[in-house]
């Protein structure tokens, strides 16, 4: 009889793809299957991020009641960027962890179970063109790696330290893995890497030199792919030739996450991004000029380490210039192996909580009036998720979640959808 195997991710979307990569292949080689409910399951898997502190903290807490509830017998496992940077002391803290697999080593999660104790976390070990077993989590959306680590030195982020240096996946490998995707129903593509449009930046072994824009009109040319999404891009890599292929490609989607992280050119230095207030607002600019409706989002962090009451009014310029349709925001948090974790002028706790606080009150405000300006719109949908209550969900081009009433029989297809109402977190409208 089949084992059973219960799964938590945390974090990413690389996380979320990891996940997959381990599931297929602990399916493949142990026979495991999928549960929901942890306390049946014969081997609990872990899968963590370390970008902040409070996930961190959390892992111990639920490494606690997995322990005292699991099945007798049951095996634990931690994996992912926490397990890259805490390895053994996982265990040291929690030694009824059976083992430690690194999110730069997903590719020897067999292995790793049947070793009692295993830490496998080097973060040098070249997985790039591993031909992990087929497991996806969407029938109608295939997430596909493109390329792995980071080569970004940001002061405040820890990634690099657990995901190590980038590696550009083969481009014939990932066109046969989206080919593939596409073959099986998945009509979106979903292309993943910390850093997508520096893709090609360094290849393990002879590879041809193939840049992100021209990966980009290879993968649209497959047959019976209808749309393409990425992330995250960088706004330092993202040159004219770049944006001009986002714009004129019909099978990209027009929603681009362009991660700020602050609006402040003093602080951008700080944090080492590469680009300037003026870089990022023109390259905004450049891009509403080709999409008018362009679907933005981004990532801000706010009371980084010297960030003054004019750094963040910058930030808040920006906002309010761009008028993103999603922000992801957060405190800056202080990590372990950052240079940032170094810096003594750090801001106030309070004062953080007030900066945060303002800047999501402001997006609440920009946000309200974007959906406002839905009203009327007619958008093509990509149906994916049945909801509980009648409705069925999906995505418009430039990223709104859109729900209409209706069935599964929506699942997996496209339609036009007039938006009749609207509300922050989604729109509804009705099939024409
Ligand atoms: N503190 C707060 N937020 C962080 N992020 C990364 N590192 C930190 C940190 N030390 C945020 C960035 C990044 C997102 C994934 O998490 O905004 O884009
Ligand atoms: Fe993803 Fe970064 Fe979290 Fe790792 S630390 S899971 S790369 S967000």
């Amino acid at each position: 009889m089949s084992k059973k195997l219960y799964i938590e991710t945390l974090g990413c979307a690389m996380n979320v793809r990891d996940s997959e990569h381990m599931i297929a292949e602990l399916n493949e080689k142990d026979d495991y299957v999928l549960t929901t409910d942890s306390k049946e399951a014969d081997l609990i898997l872990i899968n963590t991020c370390s970008v902040r502190e409070k996930p961190v903290q959390k892992l111990f807490s639920e490494l606690g009641v997995f322990n005292k509830s699991k099945k007798e017998g049951a095996k634990i496992g931690v994996c992912g960027c926490t397990a890259s940077h805490l390895g053994k002391e996982i265990i040291k803290r929690a030694p009824y962890v059976n083992f430690v697999l690194g999110a730069r080593n997903v590719s020897k999660i067999s292995e790793v179970l049947h070793k009692d104790k295993a830490v496998e976390i080097d973060i040098n070990y070249d997985e790039s063109d591993f031909a992990f077993k087929d497991f996806r989590s969407s029938a109608y959306k295939a997430y596909i790696n493109i390329s792995i680590g980071c080569d970004k030195s940001c002061t405040f982020c820890i990634v690099p330290k657990t995901r190590g240096d980038e590696i550009s996946i083969p481009t014939d490998l990932i066109l046969k893995e989206c080919q593939k995707a596409v073959e099986s129903g998945a009509k979106e593509l979903f292309l993943l890497g910390q850093n997508v449009n520096n893709y090609g930046r360094r290849f393990s072994g002879e590879h041809e030199k193939v840049n992100f824009t021209e990966l980009l009109r290879r993968i649209s040319k497959i047959e019976g792919l209808h749309r393409i999404r990425f992330t995250s891009p960088h706004p330092f890599h993202m040159d004219d030739e770049f944006l001009e292929e986002f714009a004129s490609n019909p099978k990209i989607c027009k929603s681009m996450h362009m991660p700020l992280q602050s609006g402040s050119s003093k602080v951008l230095k700080e944090m080492k991004r590469g680009y300037t207030k003026e870089w990022f607002l023109n390259r905004v600019e450049k891009l509403k000029s080709m999409i008018p409706d362009v679907g933005l989002s981004t990532d801000i962090i706010v009371a980084f380490p010297g960030e003054s009451d004019e750094d963040f009014a910058d930030t808040m310029d920006v906002v309010r210039k761009v008028g993103f349709e999603q922000i992801f925001s957060f405190k800056y948090s202080p990590r372990p192996l950052t240079e940032a974790a170094e810096f003594t002028n750090v801001v106030d706790e309070e004062i953080g909580s007030e900066r945060l606080f303002a800047l999501q009150e402001l997006h609440n405000e920009i946000l309200d009036q974007k959906v406002q300006e839905q009203l009327g719109r007619v958008y093509e949908v990509y149906f994916e998720e049945l909801r509980a209550d009648g409705y069925v969900a999906g995505r418009s081009d430039n990223n709104y979640l859109v729900k209409v009433k209706g069935s599964e029989e929506l699942l997996g297809t496209l339609a036009d959808v007039k938006i009749t109402k609207v509300g922050r977190a989604s729109l509804v409208g009705e099939i024409l």
